[in-house]
C-alpha cells in the first residue's frame, strides 16, 4: 500500500487554494484533498485544474444515496481522473458495489474507493439515542469496515487509534486513510482523538490527512516535509 501524506485543501476559494498550492516549488507535488467547501464552490474545474498541475487528489465528496444514483455519480468523478473518492458505508453492500462498478473506467483502471464508516463528531450518545444502535462505537465502526472490504472496497476513513484493529480483521492490503494527526505540541483544533504523523506511520495507517497543521503554518512548504518525514521517516 502506497504511503503518503494528504494536505487538506480547505479553502473556500480557487485563489486561495492556488496561493497556497503556488508556495511549492516547481517539482514538488503533494497528494491533496478536496472537500465538499472547495468542490461545491469552484466545481469540477478546480479539480482538473489541479490535476493539470500534477497532483494526486483525493476528492472527499462522501457519496450516500441509492446504488444506481452513486453509480451514476461515481462515473463523473472518475471521468475526473482523481486518485480517491469516498463513500459512507451506511449506503451499504449493493450501493458500494455499484460504486465500484461506476467508478471502473473503460480500461479497466478507477480511483481507490474508501468507505467512511460513522463519523467522528458522531459519539456514542448520538449513535444509540438518535440513530438507535445498540452496538457499541468500535463494534459498529469495524462491521461498516468488514462490509466495505467484503464489497470490493480498498479501505476506510478511520481515526489512526482504530487504524491497527482495522488492518487486523480486514487484511493488511485494506487501507487506513488517517485525518486527526497533528504535532507533537501542536494545537489538536477540534481534532479529539490525535496521533503524531510518526505514531500514525507506526500503527498502520497508510494515508494520513493533515489540514490546519500544514495549511496555518507560516511556512507550510517546511511543515509539509516534517509531516512526510515523520510518516514515512525519510525526508519529501
Ligand atoms: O485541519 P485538519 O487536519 O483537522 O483537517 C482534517 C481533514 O480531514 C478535514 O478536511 C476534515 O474534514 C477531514 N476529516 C476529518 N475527520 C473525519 C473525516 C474527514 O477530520 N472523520
Amino acid at each position: 500500500m502506497a504511503n503518503d501524506v494528504i494536505i487538506a485543501l480547505d479553502f473556500p476559494t480557487r485563489e486561495k487554494t492556488l496561493a497556497f498550492l503556488d508556495r511549492f516549488p516547481a517539482g514538488e507535488k503533494p497528494f491533496v484533498k478536496i472537500g465538499m467547501e472547495l468542490y461545491y464552490a469552484e466545481g469540477p474545474s478546480i479539480v482538473r485544474e489541479i490535476k493539470a498541475r500534477g497532483h494526486k487528489i483525493f476528492l472527499d465528496l462522501k457519496l450516500h444515496d441509492i446504488p444506481n444514483t452513486v453509480k451514476r455519480a461515481m462515473a463523473v468523478l472518475s471521468g475526473l481522473d482523481v486518485d480517491m473518492v469516498n463513500l459512507h458505508a451506511a449506503g451499504a453492500s449493493a450501493m458500494m458495489r455499484a460504486a465500484l462498478e461506476g467508478l471502473t473506467r473503460p480500461d479497466g483502471t478507477r480511483p481507490l474507493l474508501i468507505a467512511v464508516t460513522q463519523l467522528t463528531s458522531t459519539d456514542a450518545a448520538a449513535l444509540k439515542d438518535e440513530l438507535l444502535i445498540e452496538t457499541p462505537m468500535a463494534e459498529t465502526v469495524l462491521s461498516y469496515a468488514k462490509n466495505a472490504a467484503a464489497s470490493g472496497l480498498d479501505g476506510v476513513v478511520c481515526s489512526p487509534l482504530e487504524a491497527a484493529l482495522v488492518k487486523e480483521r480486514c487484511g493488511e492490503n485494506f487501507c487506513t486513510v488517517t485525518p486527526g494527526v497533528r504535532f507533537a505540541g501542536g494545537d489538536a483544533g477540534d481534532q479529539k482523538r490525535v496521533m503524531t504523523p510518526e505514531q500514525a506511520g507506526k500503527s498502520g495507517c497508510d494515508y494520513i490527512v493533515m489540514g490546519r497543521p500544514i495549511t496555518k503554518d507560516a511556512d507550510p512548504v517546511a511543515a509539509y516535509r516534517r509531516a512526510v518525514k515523520e510518516f514515512l521517516g525519510k525526508a519529501a
